[in-house]
């Protein structure tokens, strides 16, 4: 394996931080790592916000379905799915007057466009995960960002054209023991990996490699009968996902009125 592998690899979400800053120097190839990620027809529709006031790290805590450890991260960025830019930029050069004079229609973002952008800051995000990774700096995707668009919207100033995809968080390790860490599970490739047509998978085998993942755990099964059951009641079906899906929906329906 090549560094770049070794790197991918051996990467795992972290949520403990050394209190560290991260040096400026690090920070500049992080973002400079982002920015240098795909973007659809290189119109890079996303922003990031470095959220460097801790009051507001703070409030990410709560509103962000209560995971203290954003508080503690030493570096939190913000990517937003960004169209605004764009629209300013389409208003300022008369684009709806053309649209007018030529009796065409002037689109405002749709659906597709949020989409798009989302694709862009997320292949930019994932582009700050492996350059931090390569300089000894863990991170953690916070896709709670998604909730509570309302209090979000005001506390960043953000336009209608703007969606907060995920948060980052950033920090040293407060030990580095990349070497020795278990690697997190995946899927067997089989299950998620096809050729040329899709396919619906084997779901005794699915079920297998998750009890396997989870066989040293207590109470497995404390108030339901298998693992879809409890997946379903403490995830999917869960309080903070019904808020992520009114939030997504809210948001959803405002970019596209
Ligand atoms: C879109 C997205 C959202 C996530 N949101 C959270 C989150 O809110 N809190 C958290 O602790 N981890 C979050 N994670 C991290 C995942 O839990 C983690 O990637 C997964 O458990 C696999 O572990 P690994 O990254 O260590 O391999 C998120 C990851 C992704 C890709």
């Amino acid at each position: 394996m090549n560094e770049t592998l070794k790197i991918i690899d051996n990467r795992r979400s972290l949520r403990g931080y050394d209190s560290r800053e991260i040096s400026p120097e690090h920070k500049k190839w992080i973002l400079h790592s982002a920015f240098r990620a795909p973007t659809a027809g290189n119109m890079m529709h996303y922003s990031i916000i470095e959220v460097a006031d801790q009051k507001m790290k703070d409030k990410l805590v709560k509103t962000c379905d209560n995971q203290p450890f954003i508080a503690k991260a030493p570096l939190v960025l913000l990517f937003l799915a960004d169209i605004q830019r764009w629209y300013d930029f389409f208003e300022y050069s008369g684009v709806s007057d053309l649209c007018k004079e030529r009796d065409i229609e002037y689109i405002t973002p749709k659906e597709g466009d949020l989409m798009l952008a989302s694709c862009d800051a997320l292949i930019a995000a994932q582009n700050a995960v492996i350059a931090a990774e390569s300089l000894g700096i863990g991170s953690c995707y916070i896709g709670d960002i998604m909730e509570n668009i309302e209090i979000h919207r005001e506390m960043f100033d953000l336009p209608k054209w703007v969606f907060p995809i995920t948060l980052l968080c950033f920090g040293y390790p407060l030990r580095d023991d990349r070497d020795e860490r278990e690697k997190t599970r995946r899927l067997p490739e089989h299950l998620v990996y096809f050729k040329n047509k899709y396919k619906r998978g084997n779901m005794k085998e699915f079920e297998a490699e998750y009890l396997e993942r989870y066989k040293d755990e207590k109470d497995l099964f404390k108030d339901v009968s298998n693992f879809g059951q409890r997946v379903y009641t403490r995830k999917t079906g869960s309080a903070f996902a019904a808020e992520m899906r009114r939030s997504v929906k809210v948001a959803i329906s405002d970019w596209v009125e």
